[in-house]
């Protein structure tokens, strides 16, 4: 790949003779010496290593840990050096910190600073959900809240509007292609390139949001010498309606897909709020959710669910599958060497479908049991079931017994007992540091139980209960 090329603090920067794996927190603080940036978990959890990078669709916070060098080229790129103004004014979020004692240690102020940024230029108020990947230790949430709440009051600074007017070819008129001062790396700009250059090189790691393999780099300090980065694939990143259904590309983020599944189909996106923090969120896209083959995914369960369709492509030849048949077994799914996930079709409505996510904390958590319901009922009867569930077997996986039990069954509680009853036919789930097996298996069964007052309309998200 030739050299990098992005903005960084408002100036333009060059990265070549550099390895494609170094993580853009490295870069700022060996390289650089932009010492602000933190480095806390470096594998996403606790938000210290938190800039604001801006793209055409706007700016985004993402984790500095777990983002390659590569991701950035064509972006601009603003850590806490940058969002105090050029004379040195400060950003109406830093001086609300200050006003309000949002900051103690100061260890983790400076992720925080960087996703108040960015959510002040969006002109979000939803402050719970945008600091939810932001850890403190020391000073409590309340004072930093209070301090996002007052800065939204204050205008955006001009300084912070000259990202979004950034257009790469000012500063290169290249970037895609292999060889150069990037090797092993590939930014393919279409499927086609992707498709010709990953059948010809099945051995590499395909690279999206880097929300796993970055931890392979970072924790596991795996050696990857041949990658294609595919964040530069506009073709990826689009939602289509194709008749009924919504064709979504690999290379959708989960931020994206959940402000799309908004009004479709509310309740995935719902839980699409719970997966991960806004960060992770505004990196991961689903074609990595599905391809890693996680057993504790959130989306692949939810789109089971939903009768979603794969599509896979190797070079010219283009493959489709129910999504439940490409999970064979614990981390082996149905892809060949050089063939990757395309996009993933879903149908455009399915008011019966229901999703629960069930993890120790409520936000910025992994899964312990995911289920996905979607039923339909007619004249009282239940006519259609697809069930899936992440979390109790070693891959997602439909729930065929307990669909089963309430197919041609009336819509009465004593049918969805029935079905949990039918849940240990389906699964032998394992005990892990998340859950026992006794536990996943009843929990399991309940959300069976769940599904039924839910839909009977009584109030069931552990926010709505009241006593
Ligand atoms: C802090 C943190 C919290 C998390 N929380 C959650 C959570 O709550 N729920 C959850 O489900 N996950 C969670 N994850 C896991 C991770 O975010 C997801 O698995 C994510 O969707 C992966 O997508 P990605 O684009 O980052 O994939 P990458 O890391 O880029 O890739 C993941 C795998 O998929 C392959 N791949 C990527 N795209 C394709 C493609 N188009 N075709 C073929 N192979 C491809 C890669 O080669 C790699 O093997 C979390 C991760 C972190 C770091
Ligand atoms: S250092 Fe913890 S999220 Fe990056
Ligand atoms: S101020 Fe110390 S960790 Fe937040």
């Amino acid at each position: 790949m030739a050299e990098i090329a992005f903005l960084l603090n408002g100036t333009p920067i060059r990265v070549g003779a550099e390895s494609p794996t170094r993580t853009l927190l490295d870069f700022l603080r060996e390289t650089k010496g932009l010492c602000g940036t933190k480095e806390g978990c470096n594998e996403g959890d606790c938000g210290a290593c938190t800039v604001m990078v801006t793209d055409e669709a706007g700016p985004r916070a993402l984790n500095a840990c777990i983002l390659f060098l590569p991701q950035l080229h064509g972006k601009a790129v603003r850590t806490v050096e940058g969002i105090a103004g050029p004379e040195g004014q400060l950003h109406p979020v830093q001086q609300a910190m200050i006003d309000h004692h949002g900051s103690q240690c100061g260890f983790c102020t400076p992720g925080f600073i960087a996703s108040m940024a960015v959510a002040h230029t969006q002109g979000r108020s939803d402050h719970d959900v945008v600091l939810a990947g932001n850890l403190c230790r020391c000073t409590g949430y309340a004072p930093i809240i209070r301090a996002a709440e007052a800065a939204a009051a204050q205008p955006v600074p001009d300084w912070m509007q000259a990202d979004a007017a950034f257009i790469l070819a000012q500063i290169s008129p290249e970037g895609s292609g292999e060889a150069g001062s990037l090797p092993g790396a590939f930014r393919p700009e279409t499927t086609d390139e992707l498709a010709d250059w990953f059948a010809a090189n099945p051995d590499a790691t395909l690279v999206a949001g880097a929300t796993d393999v970055g931890l392979w780099v970072t924790k596991e300090l795996r050696a990857l010498p041949k990658l294609a980065f595919l964040n530069g694939i506009a073709a990826l990143q689009r939602i289509e309606t194709v008749g009924d259904s919504l064709r979504i590309g690999a290379g959708v983020t989960l931020t994206d897909l959940r402000a799309a599944l908004a009004g479709p189909h509310p309740h995935v996106a719902a839980m699409l709020a719970r997966y991960a923090s806004e960060q992770v969120r505004n990196a991961a896209t689903i074609g990595g959710n599905i391809a890693n083959g996680s057993p504790i995914g959130d989306g692949p369960p939810a789109l089971i669910a939903l009768g979603a369709t794969l599509q896979l492509r190797k070079g010219d030849v283009e493959r489709e599958m129910p999504l439940e048949e490409f999970f064979l077994d614990y981390r082996k799914q149905d892809r060949q060497p050089g063939e990757f996930v395309a996009a993933v079709t879903i149908p455009a409505r399915a008011p019966g479908l229901r999703c629960y996510k069930l993890s120790k904390r409520f936000d910025q958590d992994i899964s312990a049991v995911l289920g996905a319901f979607n039923l339909t009922v007619e004249s009282g009867t239940i006519t259609a079931a697809r069930i899936a569930f992440g979390g109790m077997a070693g891959i997602p996986k439909r729930a065929v017994a307990m669909e089963a039990a309430l197919i041609g069954q009336p819509f009465t509680l004593a049918s969805f007992a029935a079905a949990k009853a039918a849940c240990a036919q389906d699964f032998t789930p394992l005990s892990d540091m998340r859950a026992s097996a006794a536990y996943r298996l009843e929990a399991a069964g309940n959300m069976a139980i769940r599904y039924f007052h839910d839909l009977s309309g009584t109030a069931v998200n552990v926010l709505e209960v009241r006593a």
